[in-house]
């Protein structure tokens, strides 16, 4: 036995586990947390149920860590629930005045009434879930909010959230082998800073707003140059800072985004970022997701149609990003690390003033202008980037943006 003293066995049941056993066998633990005063506290999941008698309201409890056998009926007075009653009245205010037209105060819920409030109250549980993978997942400073006021579906089955490009088989993403060596990118940049070495334009002004017109590439500062972390000429690398939402349409858009936080005109916003795969791969998939009557191609042509971008499977927060025919975002090809035409990375910045609760919305069919020749390095045409799969025989999506300059379809 002495040679057992500092033998450890680790548990096999979990901390809420040891703290239902106490509360049912009624005992105390300092260790566990369980004192005399909370022994009778037990957690609620949700609420299923709800009825009136005489003048005292009760919930049906289904109990975190329970059998749904073991929910039991509660008087009010036992819950102190506070966010859970107040969502659970507010679920069911919405739906009887969905399915009656009007508000009732009802003594008790028929099977239905109360069935929907479970549901409500699982996909609830289920959205929080994902927002929680969704936030351990990012590596940017903005927080992402999950909201469904429309409809039961839960979150999107088969969405696997990345923050950068993930390079298919047989594509490499070249590294940058030179750098700039500026005292100070935008103040005294060197032989026109990253941007000048291949004849381009310095894209920031110093508060990190775009100032090139649509279509004219960016050339971020790189690992190789002299400057640091906070040089104005490294923006899009430093990824998403505003909080978003991906919130359910209520008008059959399927999920779309706002944003949380006032964005300023030209501010960067978010990077399109999925599987890079070949055009031919494109073609392919193209079909078979025309056919599920969602699209998440995003052709890479700034200079030739050789890669896609493939966000279905895997992507950030641009993955649910909806059209407008007047959108607010617009769409930029950027160069950082990876030098490569054919491989810019693609980045929406505001094109005005988006409002708190606004929603994030870009052209999926956009056309840039061409710039005139003299001002740019290129007179040839830009690769207008647009979401596009096979645009010989694409089924149309009737457009629901509701826009007054709406085109009535997507493509
Ligand atoms: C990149 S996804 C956007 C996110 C999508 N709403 C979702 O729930 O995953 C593109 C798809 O969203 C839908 N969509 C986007 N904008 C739309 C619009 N203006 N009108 C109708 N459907 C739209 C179409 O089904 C389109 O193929
Ligand atoms: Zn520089
Ligand atoms: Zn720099
Ligand atoms: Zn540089
Ligand atoms: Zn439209």
């Amino acid at each position: 036995a002495e040679n057992l003293k500092a033998c450890m066995v680790c548990c096999k049941s979990s901390w809420s586990q040891l703290q239902d056993l106490c509360r049912l066998e009624k005992v105390s633990c300092t260790s566990l947390g369980i004192s005399r005063k909370n022994l009778c506290d037990f957690e609620v999941e949700y609420l299923c149920d709800y009825k009136k008698i005489r003048e005292q309201e009760f919930y049906l409890v289904k109990w975190r860590g329970y059998p749904d056998s073991e929910s039991t009926w509660e008087p009010r007075k036992n819950l102190k629930c506070v966010h859970i009653l107040k969502q659970f009245h507010k679920d069911l205010e919405r739906e009887v005045v969905r399915r009656h037209g009007k508000l009732k105060n009802l003594r008790q819920l028929d099977q239905g009434l109360a069935g929907f409030l479970v549901q409500k109250a699982k996909q609830r549980r289920a959205l929080r879930r994902w927002e929680r993978e969704l936030n351990a997942k990012r590596n940017h400073r903005g927080r992402i909010t999950v909201e469904n006021e429309v409809d039961l579906d839960g979150p999107p089955r088969d969405f696997v959230y990345i923050n950068e490009y993930k390079v298919g088989e047989g594509i490499t993403l070249n590294e940058v082998a030179v750098g700039c060596e500026c005292s100070d990118c935008l103040a005294a940049p060197a032989e026109g800073c990253c941007p000048g070495a291949s004849l381009n334009k310095f894209a920031y002004n110093d508060q990190g707003q775009v100032k090139l017109k649509a279509g004219m590439p960016i050339y971020e500062c790189n690992s190789r140059c002299r400057c640091g972390y906070e040089c104005p000429n490294r923006v899009v690398q430093k990824g998403i800072r505003y909080n978003l939402c991906i919130f359910r349409t209520a008008n059959g858009r399927g999920w779309g985004v706002r944003t949380l936080e006032k964005i300023r005109k030209n501010s960067f916003v978010m990077e399109y970022v999925g599987e890079i795969i070949t055009s031919e791969e494109a073609e392919r998939r193209g079909q078979i997701y025309d056919r599920q009557g969602a699209t998440y191609l995003f052709d890479l042509d700034y200079v030739e149609d050789v890669y896609t971008v493939d966000a279905a499977y895997y992507g950030n927060i641009s993955h649910f990003v909806n059209h407008s025919c007047d959108p607010n975002l617009q769409v930029y090809n950027v160069f950082i690390d990876n030098l490569d035409e054919r491989l810019p990375r693609i980045a929406f910045f505001a094109t005005r003033t988006i409002r708190v609760g606004e929603e994030l919305t870009f052209d999926y069919n956009m056309q840039v202008d061409p710039v005139d020749a003299e001002s740019t390095r290129m007179d040839s045409n830009f690769g207008l980037a647009g979401l596009t799969g096979s645009p010989k025989k694409r089924v149309r999506i009737e457009c629901k943006c509701g826009t007054e300059s709406c085109r009535k379809y997507l493509f």
